[in-house]
């Protein structure tokens, strides 16, 4: 018999069961349900809406039940649908007409939203640890790496010369914000909406704010059709976690790139690489092909909630079941990326030679002597012409700026000077950027500075 069963003649379908059950999903929300409603029982009890010694009988048996989920000694049951309603009736298989209760003043509809709210939230404190564990990779790699010089690109041409350690601490910033991104998503996550009832609240004199202390709750929500019907926190998280994706595609991406025979930049840790059951030579970078590949599950579930949502009137409504195994996909997926990812960074080796000569080619210091002739009195306008003209040139005979001679330097403009090779070099392109951001060793390293500031503060 159903726990609402009451108006109905006859048993649901077995096919009926099966579609509307959402057990064999929302049972890893077991260990948040018991505590939800172990502090429910507990306000019931203290508020005198139940007897205390009833209050007290309910609250330790669902400890109970937890200890026995914890050592695997219970099977969840389909047909009592959801985990809500297994434990509530696992708790009246227990202590009979004491455990019926339990549900005074509360609906599975508010109960469902508090277990939520509370799972996400213990899942995001994973999330943040292991953001954290990833950006002290990326200052590692920074600060080991100052003076790594390498091409930076646009539109992935070589443009002007930067530092890895410039190059990472772009990254830190991108998690850097996805961390304070999940912090932010907290503050709303962190309303408890027990007491919302179905949809209108309820008659029981219910002490909100006891049950929103005991569980750690910032604050409780204002409105009870809001309290039941929003999912605003679900999709929030979902698009935090999108963005998480999009960065490590963008690196994974980049990696990829890095590790082709092509650019050779860097060589992926064989406990991270995988190789070709026919090309023997192969060395494949599969974990940061993953990351980019899972990018699109986790964009998917951000979409299917936003599209879940859109169309359902207030209050709660069936469609939002499918909150969780979105949200959950979306989680996981985000907790397996960010460690491997972090271990293929902190193993991977660098070829600093390569990079290097790398940015030898390309043209990367063209802007900087276009900027000399600028400091000789050239209007920027006319030494850019100039200088187009001299890599049109270099071009042609197969050479670098600095391997032209002084005389043929100074047939592109006679305020050439010979103090013209230093400030080419790659080494003044990068350390004349002193400006705040920029890639010079002192201004990367204040970067590194308040970045650890900001891993200690988090
Ligand atoms: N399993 C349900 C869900 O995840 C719990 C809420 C059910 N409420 C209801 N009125 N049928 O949404």
């Amino acid at each position: 018999m159903k726990l609402w069963g009451g108006r109905f003649s006859k048993n649901t379908d077995k096919l009926m069961d099966d579609f509307n059950s959402s057990i064999h999903f929302d049972n890893r929300l077991y260990r948040h349900d018991i505590l939800g409603s172990a502090a429910h029982v507990k306000m019931l009890g203290a508020c005198g809406i139940i007897p205390k010694a009833d209050a007290d009988l309910i609250y330790k048996t669902l400890f109970e039940i937890l200890k026995d989920i914890e050592d695997g000694k219970v099977e969840f049951e389909v047909s009592a649908e959801d985990i809500h309603m297994n434990i509530e009736t696992l708790l009246i298989s227990r202590i009979g007409d004491v455990g019926k209760k339990l549900h005074t003043g509360r609906s599975r509809n508010d109960q469902v939203a508090l277990d939520l709210r509370m799972y996400l939230k213990d899942e995001i404190i994973e999330l943040k640890l292991m953001l954290k564990d990833l950006l002290n990779v990326i200052l590692k790699i920074a600060e080991e790496n100052l003076e790594t010089i390498m091409p930076g690109y646009t539109h992935l041409q070589r443009a002007q010369p930067i530092t890895l350690a410039h190059h990472h601490m772009a990254y830190f910033q991108m998690f850097k914000r996805d961390l304070e991104r999940l912090d932010d998503c907290t503050k709303r996550m962190n309303i408890m909406p027990l007491g919302s009832g179905a949809l209108a609240g309820t008659t029981y004199p219910l002490d909100r704010q006891m049950v929103a202390s005991e569980l750690g709750f910032d604050a409780i929500t204002a409105n009870s059709i809001d309290g039941v019907s929003d999912r605003d926190f679900v999709i929030e998280l979902a698009s935090c976690l999108s963005i998480i994706m999009m960065h490590l595609s963008r690196f994974s991406e980049e990696i990829i790139l890095w590790c082709t025979g092509e650019f050779s930049f860097i060589e992926l840790d064989d406990a991270y690489s995988t190789g070709s059951s026919i090309m023997p030579q192969k060395k494949n970078p599969d974990v940061a092909e993953l990351v980019r590949g899972k990018t699109g599950r986790v964009y998917g579930s951000l979409i299917s909630l936003l599209t879940m949502m859109k169309g359902i009137p207030l209050a709660y409504n069936k469609d939002m079941q499918e909150d969780k195994e979105a949200i959950f996909n979306a989680v996981d997926t985000v907790k397996l990326c960010l460690p491997i990812f972090t271990k293929v960074l902190d193993t991977m080796k660098i070829n600093k030679e390569t990079m290097y000569n790398s940015a030898k080619g390309g043209f990367t210091n063209a802007t900087d002597i276009a900027d000399y002739l600028v400091k000789k009195g050239i209007p920027f306008r006319d030494s850019h012409e100039i200088i187009g003209r001299m890599v049109a040139y270099c071009l042609g005979k197969n050479i670098n700026i600095d391997d032209m001679s002084l005389e043929e330097l100074k047939s592109f403009s006679d305020k050439i000077e010979n103090d013209v090779y230093d400030a080419i070099s790659l080494q003044t392109c990068v350390n004349e950027r002193k400006i705040t951001g920029g890639p010079a060793k002192e201004s990367v390293l204040e970067q590194i500075k308040t970045g650890k500031e900001f891993i200690e503060n988090c």
